[in-house]
């Protein structure tokens, strides 16, 4: 009996250690930017945690494009009409004029910019106001989407819970500056401060940009702070109840904060606090499902390999010009290889080469999953170039507007393949690039190597999303990971009192030590001054007599 005690005593003492299990959280998801990439991401998080077993409620202003879920209620509060006009000019003149994000930041000091002014009336909207105002669920947590609205943390306040942001991009100053991460300029990248692959620190005329930038950017951080009081005091303010927590007690209210970056392959190397948390990759799906019948027969036929095509959702390629798809055509029909290719209209395909397997509808991620994939076609768009990283595939880019022509250098910086411009294509060029990316194997290397690194964490974006988030829900918000720095004065963060007091020191130091000085120079040097003058006074008259 003795000898099973250490063993009981291990199992009562191992139950005790087990983290209590958290089931069942209502969970609701503030997703309210205009920008549908930033909805997927989003919706991504709120998925896991829905196949988790938590009830999740969604509140946006689109409808997300996903398949309904049984554990996930979307709530979905239109703009009005006109506002939606207000949004739709502003985003194209600024597209049209070239805008960089540096204008836009740059206008929120001078004037109200309607992406906020929407920002703050969707929180007015009767939809959005019934869950804040008279929540007929009591909820567990808030998960708020970033994106310069952090005034949105107003419903975590009316609804007495924690909150975890979501920024769906690299960290960066406005929101790094939510949970206190380091932004020391000599060393962290700024906004569109771009380090080339690889290289692991800034010389001296971009460390010089870099800190004109983050700068810039700390003084938009404290007119924003200000902008965002304003909304939250509109929205949620509440003058009868002192007990109302006020939007700079809310920002020290914060309990984790989700990037969607993965720091060790992405880079650079930042430091971050520990309510920080990457969940890099969280859309993309870790497990391949099986492919639709045919095409995974056809795929597993390939000898040589295959070849993934597709131009995504927007662009078609009956918007194509046929020269173009007949290029295309000759050089791909004529390859060793198996090409995939995503093609609309299947009454009319381009022709009937038996390499070359044609749909309507292809499950992308799960192709490039495929062990016999080679290589992926793309238009460059961030989603698809994300998973052709995480599965390790060479890429061939078409950008065609937006983003993916910026999408497509970064790509083809990193090795990871290379780009082309569809619109003057030609037989030999593709044929020559093709063959390149497929022989040379240095571009299925890099890529390779990234999506290696990307994919050894202790635990995948999906984990990390349920682990930390039921963290926060078990630890009644978990607030004692939060950095000191939060609930640090600006004198006291900046250790000024500190400086100014050894300052104080300092000069009070060389005061006492010249009053001592003089002092002494007065009192000593002045007694042995009189004893040399009168010493030199009586030499004196020996040596006038030389002359
Ligand atoms: C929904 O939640 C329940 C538990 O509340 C869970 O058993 C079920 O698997 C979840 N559904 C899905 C599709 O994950
Ligand atoms: C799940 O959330 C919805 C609100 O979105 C609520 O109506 C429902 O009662 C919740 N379910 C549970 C089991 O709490
Ligand atoms: C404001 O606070 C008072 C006192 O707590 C409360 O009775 C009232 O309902 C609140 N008003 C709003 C709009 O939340
Ligand atoms: C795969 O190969 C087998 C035998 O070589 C052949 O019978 C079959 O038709 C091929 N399937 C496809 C989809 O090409
Ligand atoms: C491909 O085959 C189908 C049916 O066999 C035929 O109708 C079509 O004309 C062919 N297309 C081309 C471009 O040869």
């Amino acid at each position: 009996m003795e000898k099973f005690l250490p063993a009981c005593l291990l199992v009562v003492l191992m139950l005790g250690i087990q983290p209590a299990i958290i089931e069942g959280a209502n969970i609701l998801g503030v997703f309210n930017s205009h920008s549908p990439s930033h909805v997927i991401v989003n919706m991504a998080v709120a998925k896991t945690l829905a196949d988790r077993g938590h009830n999740i409620t969604v509140l946006t202003q689109m409808k997300p494009k996903f398949q309904p879920h049984e554990n996930i209620t979307v709530i979905v509060a239109l703009p009005t009409p006109e506002r939606e006009r207000i949004t739709k000019e502003y985003m194209a003149q600024m597209s049209s004029q070239q805008k960089s994000s540096w204008s836009f930041l740059a206008k929120l000091f001078v004037r109200s910019s309607p992406i906020l002014d929407g920002q703050y009336e969707w929180t007015q909207h009767p939809r959005v106001k019934a869950i804040y105002e008279n929540p007929q669920t009591k909820y567990d947590l808030v998960i708020l989407g970033l994106m310069l609205n952090d005034f949105q943390l107003g419903f975590a306040a009316k609804l007495r819970c924690p909150v975890i942001l979501s920024w769906v991009g690299i960290p960066m100053p406005l929101m790094d500056s939510q949970v206190g991460n380091i932004d020391d300029p000599a060393y962290v990248p700024s906004l569109n401060v771009a380090l080339e692959p690889g290289q692991l620190t800034m010389g001296f005329g971009m460390r010089f940009v870099n800190f004109f930038k983050h700068s810039f950017l700390k003084i938009v951080d404290v007119f924003m702070r200000q902008k965002m009081n304003d909304y939250y005091n509109g929205a949620f303010g509440n003058d009868s109840d002192p007990e109302f927590p006020s939007y700079y007690e809310m920002k020290r209210r914060i309990s984790l904060l989700f990037y969607n970056y993965h720091g060790p392959s992405e880079g650079p190397i930042r430091p971050t606090v520990p309510q920080s948390i990457e969940i890099g990759g969280i859309q993309v799906k870790e497990k391949p499902d099986p492919l639709p019948k045919d095409l995974a027969e056809f795929l597993d036929n390939s000898t040589e390999g295959a070849i993934l095509f597709s131009l995504g959702t927007n662009a078609r390629f009956t918007d194509i010009r046929p020269q173009i798809v007949k290029v295309l055509y000759n050089v791909l029909s004529k390859l060793p290889q198996l090409v995939v290719w995503k093609w609309e209209d299947m009454e009319n395909t381009p022709g009937n080469a038996s390499n070359i397997y044609f749909s309507k509808w292809l499950p992308q991620d799960d192709i490039l999953a495929h062990p016999k994939t080679r290589l992926f076609i793309t238009h460059a768009g961030k989603g698809g170039i994300a998973e052709a990283q995480f599965h390790g595939v060479p890429m061939l880019a078409f950008p065609i507007f937006g983003d993916q022509p910026g999408n497509a250098e970064l790509m083809a910086k990193s090795g990871f393949g290379l780009h082309l411009d569809i619109l003057t294509l030609t037989e030999d060029v593709l044929e020559e690039t093709i063959r390149e990316l497929l022989q040379n194997p240095t571009y299925a290397a890099s890529v390779g190597r990234f999506s290696a690194l990307y994919r050894d964490r202790p635990l995948t974006a999906r984990q990390s999303v349920v682990y930390w988030t039921e963290y926060v829900l078990r630890h009644q918000g978990a607030y004692h990971l939060q950095s000191p720095r939060l609930h640090m004065g600006i004198v006291a963060r900046h250790n000024l009192d500190v400086y100014g007091t050894l300052v104080l020191v300092g000069l009070v130091t060389l005061l006492i030590l010249r009053l001592a000085f003089r002092y002494v120079f007065h009192n000593v040097l002045g007694a042995v001054r009189g004893h040399c003058y009168r010493t030199k006074a009586t030499n004196k008259k020996p040596k006038d007599k030389l002359f």
